[in-house]
């Protein structure tokens, strides 16, 4: 299976943003942590991060034929970008939207997602366990 991760805006930061909030790991660290997980053994993985979300959408349309599944954790475009929710429709390519705190507990803002209604599930406030439950399931999914 071909896995498609995904971090959206400011996650590149991770390890010095908000700690408290988002773990102390880096973004390289917490991808490496996935990539060699038994859960991922079987996988090739492809990793993408933008803070742009022009790019990441480029992303989407230019990977469509390799993905076979995705987990993508959209930062704060979950919360406004329908051009996301938009192309991640339009590959249809099985995709997990995780997110390393629990949105529904945080700023109310944060409570709604444009994009968990064309996703196949919604992972939020595990820490870097989201991702894992994600991959978990595209397994369950797709294996
Ligand atoms: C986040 C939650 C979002 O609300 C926030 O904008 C992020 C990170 C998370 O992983 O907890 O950038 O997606």
């Amino acid at each position: 299976m071909n896995i498609l991760v995904i971090n959206g805006p400011n996650l590149n930061l991770l390890g010095t943003r908000e700690p408290e909030i988002y773990g102390k790991d880096t973004l390289d660290e917490l991808m490496m942590w996935l990539e060699t997980t038994p859960d991922g053994s079987d996988h090739s993985f492809k990793f993408f991060q933008s803070n742009h979300e022009g790019e990441i959408i480029d992303t989407l349309h230019d990977e469509r034929n390799w993905a076979s599944g995705i987990i993508i954790n959209p930062g704060a475009f979950t919360h406004y970008s329908y051009a996301l929710r938009d192309a991640i429709a339009a590959v249809q390519i099985p995709t997990v939207e995780v997110h390393l705190s629990d949105i529904h507990n945080r700023e109310e803002f944060r409570h709604i997602s444009v994009i968990e209604p064309v996703c196949i599930n919604q992972i939020s406030g595990l820490g870097k366990d989201s991702y894992i439950k994600g991959l978990k399931l595209l397994n369950d999914l797709l294996v």
